[in-house]
């Protein structure tokens, strides 16, 4: 009001040279490819509470939750989103977003309380089984995580991922699922991140089950994770590909890491710390050789000696290890958040502990001067996601990826636009993976549907896409401004870089 035309004329006629001029590709609309799958992701600890509902036993992380101190806002999993009591309302939810898929994990320990395969719970079992049901009668296809971090604390109590035997139990856990919900679940995730669960679980105070063995007990328990991931493959690959036709593999966390500096020490310490950081669990499944990578394999060996261990705190694969592992995966599963850079310069003997992980790798790291996030790890670094995925592509042989997590944390409510603008500006960059460099995406999955349980950082660090009531018994969920942007994205099957949608409440 009271702004004379020609003055709106000439601001608009600017607005439209400056736009018209920026560089097309930032603001094009970007159609998605044929057939790219759209999706959301949870985990059943983060969501479920009902920890000791019925016959189910607790977790490594019900355990770990419950001691004073671990988790950062003295939160816990007992209850959080109530899902297990709610899940109907979580599937209104995906309705309305409009996914294609719903990617979600077990419990281990409600579906076998004992740990063991001999005695499966009809309560937990049951439950999976009219979720699975009820997705596909609305059109949402199950993608299944067998292992997303929930342990069964009699399994730790004889020493969990610790312990070789535990290839064995895992098989036996899959058998279970395969046969009660494989003629309806076509896609199959055996373990979620291993790196987070055994490097943060057994070589630091990070994570449960809280055994620090810091460059020890966590290289242990990743020879024995490889071992159960690949006892569970070869059993859906014998014994169930055939008459369920779905797929298995695993998902591993694919942020990227980099030299700080172009420097030739720089960008070859930013090869290996990307093998430490992902190679680790990658090279041994996806590679043509097998095994661990080479560069690791050195390092830890030169490291261990000058430590005074008689032998490398590395385990070795033996070559019958080797093969069995090898080539075990339909898919390369994917999570990947954002982008950290390395050198060696200033890295000090003493700045972690000796031996530990961060030892072996010998340097110090940074987010450059990117703006931190508000959860450092999802601070927004769009052409790091590009890089990994061609990483994989470079790596593997190009295999078919599927993207199972990406996402953005903060600490706020409904109205995130900084969440909106970190989902385009990586699908922008996951659409230059694929269209540009030929990398073989097939799916695209946003962590997560709703405020969940984030681990150490408790239930007020807030990735959802849906607010949670965490004080209201009924755990009422709000879709947040990026839900209606999500939803928008799906229907559209394209990118618009300026479409930001208007507020509107919906509650479920
Ligand atoms: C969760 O359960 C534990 C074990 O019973 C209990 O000590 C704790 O107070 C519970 N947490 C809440 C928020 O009620
Ligand atoms: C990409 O993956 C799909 C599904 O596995 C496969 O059918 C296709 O051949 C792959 N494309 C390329 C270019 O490798």
């Amino acid at each position: 009001m009271g702004v004379p035309w020609h003055v709106l004329a000439a601001v608009l006629a600017v607005t439209l040279v400056i736009t018209s001029t920026v560089s097309s590709s930032a603001a094009e609309m970007r159609k998605l490819p044929e057939g790219l799958k759209l999706g959301v992701a949870t985990a059943s600890f983060q969501i479920e509470g009902g920890w000791n509902a019925a016959d189910k036993s607790p977790s490594i992380w019900d355990i770990y939750t419950h001691m004073p101190g671990k988790i950062k806002d003295g939160t816990d999993g007992n209850d959080t989103c109530k899902s297990y009591e709610f899940y109907q309302r979580d599937i209104q939810m995906l309705k309305f977003l409009g996914v294609d898929f719903y990617r979600f994990s077990i419990s281990w320990p409600r579906v076998l309380p004992t740990g063991f395969a001999d005695k499966i719970s009809e309560d937990g079992i049951g439950y999976y089984s009219r979720l699975v049901d009820e997705l596909l009668a609305n059109g949402i296809e199950p993608v299944v995580t067998l292992y997303h971090w929930d342990l069964p604390q009699s399994l730790q109590d004889l020493g969990g991922w610790a312990n070789p035997l535990i290839a064995d139990w895992f098989e036996d856990y899959a058998r279970v699922l395969y046969d009660a919900l494989g003629d309806r679940v076509k896609t199959w995730i055996t373990l979620n991140e291993p790196k987070q669960f055994i490097i943060y679980g057994y070589g630091m105070e990070r994570f449960a089950p809280n055994i620090v063995s810091a460059g020890i007990g966590d290289y242990i328990a990743v020879k024995n994770a490889l071992m159960a991931h690949a006892k569970a493959w070869h059993l859906y690959d014998k014994e169930y590909r055939e008459k369920q036709k779905g797929t298995c593999g695993i998902t591993i966390a694919t942020d990227f890491r980099e030299g700080l500096s172009d420097t030739p020490e720089d960008v070859e310490l930013g090869r290996m710390v990307m093998d430490f950081e992902a190679g680790f669990y990658s090279h041994p499944i996806f590679s043509s050789t097998g095994g661990f990578p080479e560069r690791m394999i050195k390092r830890i060996a030169e490291k261990s000696a000058e430590q005074g261990f008689p032998r490398s705190r590395l385990p070795e694969l033996s070559q019958e290890e080797i093969d069995f592992i090898k080539g075990t995966s339909d898919f390369y599963g994917f999570n990947h958040y954002s982008t950290k850079f390395y050198t060696a310069d200033g890295y000090t003997k003493g700045m972690y502990p000796i031996p530990s992980y961060e030892d072996d790798i010998g340097a110090v790291s940074s987010y450059k001067d990117y703006p931190p996030a508000p959860i450092i790890h999802a601070t927004k670094i769009p052409n790091g996601i590009r890089k990994a995925l061609n990483w994989v592509k470079d790596n593997y042989n190009n295999p078919t990826v599927l993207i199972t997590e990406n996402g953005y944390g903060n600490y706020g409510g409904v109205d995130d636009p900084e969440r909106i603008d970190y989902y385009k500006a990586y699908l922008d960059a996951v659409l230059d993976a694929i269209e540009v460099d030929g990398c073989n995406v097939t799916t695209y999955t946003a962590w997560s549907l709703m405020d969940n349980f984030e681990w150490d950082s408790g239930l007020g660090a807030k990735f959802g896409l849906f607010e949670v009531d965490f004080d209201d018994e009924q755990r009422t969920r709000k879709a947040k401004l990026s839900a209606l942007w999500y939803k928008d994205f799906i229907a559209q099957r394209s990118l618009d870089p300026d479409y930001l949608p208007q507020f509107e409440e919906n509650k479920f």
